[in-house]
């Protein structure tokens, strides 16, 4: 399974200034329970913005740099590259597209799943997560959480 994981408030918004518009108490729980053990593909700039790899799951982050080393981590040129390695070398475990927008827009169309944390808000930012025809999944509401902001997990499976 190929899926995207995303945390969007009620404009799409999922960054600022190179990191999260948001600290909310709680909203990464699902985050870590669905990506640890697995496989969880990133940008360089999210990976910059995480400043070190995830622990207990593969780190696969894409750059155009082919000399771009991230201690811990794996590195690919591309994303088809990435993908690649991890159906390669870990063909039991789950991809997980973990951002940023750069990675999101090429890879929506082909994902299985989307695991979206809808944030009912609206924050300041500048990076936003694409559109993308919502006719082609089916949306499941998971659950409902209180927090400073409170939440949603919601799943889109493709049809
Ligand atoms: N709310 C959330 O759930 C969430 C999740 C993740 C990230 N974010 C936020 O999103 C923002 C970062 O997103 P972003 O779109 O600016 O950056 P990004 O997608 O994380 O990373 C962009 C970088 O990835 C590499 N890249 C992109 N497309 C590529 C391709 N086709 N082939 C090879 N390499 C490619 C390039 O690296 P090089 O420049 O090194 O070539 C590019 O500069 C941050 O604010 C972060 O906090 C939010």
């Amino acid at each position: 399974m190929t899926a995207i994981i995303v945390a969007y408030d009620k404009n799409r918004l999922i960054g600022k200034e190179g990191g999260m518009p948001w600290h909310i108490p709680g909203e990464l729980k699902r985050f870590r329970q669905l990506t640890e053990n697995n496989v969880l593909i990133m940008g360089r700039k999210t990976y910059v913005s995480l400043g070190r790899p995830l622990p207990d799951r593969v780190n696969i982050v894409i750059s155009r740099n082919e000399n771009f080393t991230a201690e811990g981590c794996y590195t690919a040129s591309s994303i088809t590259g990435a993908i690649s390695m991890a159906r390669l070398f870990w063909p039991d475990k789950d991809i997980f597209i973990g951002g940023g927008a750069q990675i999101y827009s090429r890879t929506i169309d082909m994902a299985d799943v989307l695991y979206i944390t809808e944030i009912d808000g609206e924050f300041e930012g500048d990076t936003y997560f694409p559109s993308f025809d919502e006719s082609l999944f089916v949306k499941e509401t998971e659950s409902h959480h209180q927090s400073t902001v409170p939440y949603t997990y919601v799943t889109y499976k493709r049809k």
